[in-house]
């Protein structure tokens, strides 16, 4: 976060300090301000951990008035988690000395470090970061022996800077000389300006400002942005001047807030029926149209797509492996679905035909971005399915098609992946339409069914409670398995992967079918194992297969959580228990059988007295490779 008020007041520290509250989902292993003193001056107050150490520090410490500041939340790169790696990252003396602020990962940090040794910079830390400051205060220097002053003298010194910088990183910079001005530069990492009335903010998303003002800029790639109280200046890191992208944002400060729940996850859970119904929304018209947002693949070359490949990772990941299952049904086409990080480093088959699809909540995913970017190059179609308006992987793809899941705080996520699931259909069924291999028809069945799904999910919500009580008696797990079959089996993977997120357990997921050629060997007496049935409508007798999977590991001593359409007399001899979901077509039937594993996940985390909001190690955007 960064802010600058009207010169004489003294917000900033209230601001920033408030800023990195909504923040604090993107990292949580420390945090730290510095402001800059109405006369000038730097001071700097950062701890490790939480936040809210560095609030108690704030308290036993506290600092004067400011109109300048800026602030950091981290999620621990290069250097462990300590009070001195925390940023911000002080370097220079006198008319130099700038503290500095960074995400991402500067790739010649080791080259860099070298060459500030052998001029007798010693370093108090062991970050990429203060090696950044370094070479900042150093180029200040040049920059004012040129004869530039004031603000200037520190944008250039950052446009320098940033071209001696290798890797993805966001950057700010504040000058003890400098009241009333922070620096800002992005590579591959996000920035975004706030403008409000007699103060300007900055922040890796519109959360940090979302309370003061929804008016905000988008910064390009490789740009540097110097704010003001009146307002902001970008150019290029070459110093060419450059426009801003305004825009509006919508969420609203509720939506950012818990609203009376115990966590963000609890709310975000119920907020599903909403995330769906809300992507749904204006999406087709009464011939089954899809509407999508942003069009900029014409609809030719869209139809002459002749593969899909779905780059995502974690939690999107699942919701991509839903789409392969809809996409393929619907318009027989091969769909491959592939980790991002896997699909950016190895030699895949892509050209103008294929249509790249990337899930990303956040949009800002390093790992997906880059994946993005090498589909552009290899001459993809590419369309970016994601939940933030303005975010750098919609802006780089050929089109996009945004969920309205609102604002994910928590950092495991659950709306957003509802909300993934229903525009993957989406896409499903445009494509579908436009290939010829869906009718009309099938289109308006599916889309009626699609509307009737976020009351179905309002249902599987309001019958848990028995869940609950599961998840509060095995809150002492060692190990839980998870086993799927067709759409149910991404399910089972993220009913997995929840569980590791948020309650520490080790869980995994399964193929139902794969159990017999080893997982098998795990079973023993007491075991708990979650089976997602397929609907007894299923095709090919698939219904049968997972029943004859349960009774396969009920024999040998496991404890069957058996998730299955209600009615289904089938299943019932062989369950020690059964968490019942409405009947809906089979493929839909993800969108109601991942529920009951969320809530699984969070009450057991819950019970065990864990921050569900915030999982130990993880960052809700991963902004680095
Ligand atoms: C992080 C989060 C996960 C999330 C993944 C992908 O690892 O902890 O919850 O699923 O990133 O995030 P994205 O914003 O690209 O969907």
């Amino acid at each position: 976060v960064g802010y600058v008020g009207t010169p004489g007041t003294g917000a900033a520290l209230e601001v920033v300090v408030d800023g990195l509250a909504r923040l604090e989902y993107r990292g949580y292993d420390s945090a730290g301000v510095a402001l800059v003193g109405p006369d000038g001056g730097l001071e700097v107050r950062k701890k490790a951990g939480k936040l809210v150490n560095l609030r108690d520090l704030l308290e036993a410490s506290p600092l004067p008035p400011s109109a300048t500041g800026i602030g950091h939340t981290r999620w621990a790169t290069h250097g462990g988690p300590t009070d001195v790696n925390a940023h911000p990252h002080l370097a220079g003396e006198g008319e130099d000395e700038v503290a500095v602020i960074h995400n991402g990962i500067i790739e010649n940090f080791a080259a860099l470090r070298a060459e500030l040794a052998a001029a007798g910079v010693t370093p108090v830390s062991e970050t990429d970061t203060e090696i950044a400051a370094h070479v900042l205060a150093r180029e200040l220097g040049r920059v004012r022996e040129g004869g530039q002053t004031g603000a200037e003298a520190l944008t250039e010194a950052v446009r320098r800077t940033c071209r001696r910088l290798e890797g993805a990183f966001t950057l700010l910079a504040v000058r003890a000389h400098e009241p009333g001005t922070v620096v800002g530069a992005r590579r591959s990492s996000p920035l975004v300006v706030g403008l409000g009335d007699g103060e300007t903010f900055l922040g890796s998303d519109v959360a940090a400002f979302i309370s003061r003002t929804r008016s905000a800029l988008a910064l390009g790639q490789d740009e540097v942005v110097t704010i003001t109280a009146d307002g902001a200046a970008i150019t290029t890191f070459d110093g060419e001047p450059v426009e801003g992208s305004p825009f509006h944002v919508d969420w609203d400060v509720a939506a950012a807030e818990k609203g009376g729940y115990p966590s963000f996850m609890a709310k975000e859970i119920d907020e599903q029926p909403r995330a769906v119904a809300d992507t749904l929304l204006g999406r087709s018209d009464e011939q089954g149209r899809l509407v999508l947002d942003e069009v900029r693949i014409p609809t030719e070359e869209l139809a002459a797509v002749d593969k899909v490949v779905v780059i995502s990772c974690g939690t999107s990941s699942y919701a991509g492996q839903v789409a392969k299952y809809a996409v393929e049904h619907w318009c027989r086409i091969p769909v491959e679905v592939e980790y991002a990080h896997e699909f950016r480093y190895r030699d895949p088959v892509v050209d103008e035909r294929t249509l790249v699809v990337s899930i990303s909540q956040s949009g800002e995913t390093m790992d997906t971005l880059m994946a993005v970017r090498h589909a552009r190059e290899l001459g993809a179609r590419t369309l970016s399915i994601c939940n933030t308006n303005g975010a750098t992987i919609p802006r780089e793809s050929d089109a996009v098609l945004y969920t309205h899941a609102g604002p994910e705080i928590a950092v495991a996520s659950t709306k957003a992946f509802l909300a993934q699931i229903t525009a993957c259909y989406l896409l499903g069924l445009y494509l579908g339409r436009l290939r010829g291999t869906a009718s009309a028809e099938l289109v308006k069945e599916v889309l009626t069914e699609l509307h009737a799904m976020p009351e179905k999910v309002q249902t599987v919500l309001d019958g848990l409670d028995r869940v609950r009580e599961i998840a509060r008696f095995m809150a002492d797990s060692r190990s839980v398995l998870f086993l799927g079959r067709h759409v149910g089996y991404p399910v089972a993977l993220e009913g997995a992967l929840k569980l590791k997120e948020l309650a520490y357990i080790h869980a995994e997921g399964f193929a139902a079918g794969e159990l017999k050629h080893g997982p098998i060997a795990l079973i023993e007496a007491g075991q708990p194992v979650f089976v997602v049935v397929p609907p007894p409508s299923s095709p090919h007798g698939l219904h049968g297969k997972v029943v004859s999977n349960i009774q396969e590991i009920r024999a040998r001593g496991a404890r069957t959580l058996v998730i299955a359409e209600e009615g289904d007399e089938g299943v019932a001899p062989f369950a020690e228990e059964v968490i019942s979901v409405p009947a809906c077509p089979p493929l839909l039937m993800p969108l109601l059988t991942v529920v009951p594993l969320q809530v699984f996940a969070a009450e057991l985390a819950a019970a065990k007295g864990l921050d569900v909001d915030q999982p130990r190690n993880l960052a809700k955007s991963v902004t680095v490779e």
